[in-house]
């Protein structure tokens, strides 16, 4: 039995003051609440702050990127090693927002991977195709590169630390989330690519969460699919209400 997930993407949103806010209302709303991971992901500035509002509680803190050396002179990055200092225990690799707007390609992806793994950080590695791909019937072949790229070289042990998140670009802040039966044909075959290429344990132990305009109406219908194992939340993880609602209806 998988347990559920769900991660809050903030994204480029937040001070460390509103950050601060949002995460100790998240915490008295769901701290007690032990069925599901519960993971918040601030942007780096806020990171430090917002670990102290929630290391004593089961909520756990996760990045948005990093870089995959542990150090050295590249201006502006973080590694996985600042990021373990920061009290991270989760890191999102390879959203398709970096993919496109920072030319992230699958042998990044696999690199951060590696220096995550290297550092105890979980990585959620983001997979998902754009319209043009799903209208050209290339949403297989696309996601299939796509874990490919990012799992090269990967061993089983590697693997069970992974969390995959399938994100349809179509999806992402549009308000248009994919349908229940059109996740789990991605998930589902995520999981059969698993199996065929590490192994069936790995295949029935990693968790895979859908991302892409989830809310609290439409969580409960996404997680009854069998391959639907949480959320990688973006918009609605911003507001106490609809984040903890998401999280309570993941489970009934
Ligand atoms: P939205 O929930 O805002 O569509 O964003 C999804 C996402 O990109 C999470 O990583």
């Amino acid at each position: 039995m998988r347990r559920p997930l769900i991660a809050g993407n903030w994204k480029m949103y937040k001070t460390s003051e509103e950050a601060v806010w949002l995460a100790t209302g998240i915490k008295k709303e769901i701290s007690g609440f032990k069925e599901v991971d519960v993971v918040l992901c601030p942007p780096f500035t806020a990171l430090y702050k917002v670990n102290e509002v929630i290391k004593d509680t089961n909520i756990k803190l996760g990045a948005q990127n990093l870089f995959w050396e542990d150090e050295g002179a590249y201006t502006g990055e973080v590694s996985a090693k600042m990021l373990k200092d920061c009290g991270c225990q989760f890191v999102i690799i390879g959203h398709s927002e970096r993919r496109k707007y920072f030319f992230e390609s699958d042998e990044w992806v696999n690199r951060k991977i590696m220096s995550a793994l290297n550092n105890d950080l979980a990585p959620i590695v983001c997979v998902g195709e754009t319209l043009e791909e799903r209208e050209k019937n290339l949403t297989i072949e696309v996601i299939e590169k796509q874990l490919k790229g990012a799992f090269y070289k990967l061993g089983y042990e590697e693997m069970k630390k992974i969390v995959i998140a399938y994100e349809p670009v179509w999806a992402i802040g549009t308000g248009k989330t994919a349908l229940p039966y059109q996740a789990e044909e991605v998930q589902n075959f995520i999981r059969r690519w698993l199996k065929d290429n590490f192994s069936i344990d790995c295949a029935d132990n990693l968790r895979i969460l859908y991302g892409g305009s989830v809310k609290p109406s439409n969580i409960k219908e996404l997680m009854r699919e069998e391959d639907i194992d949480g959320a990688l939340v973006g918009g609605a993880s911003l507001e106490v209400d609809s984040f903890t609602s998401i999280v309570r209806n993941s489970i009934n």
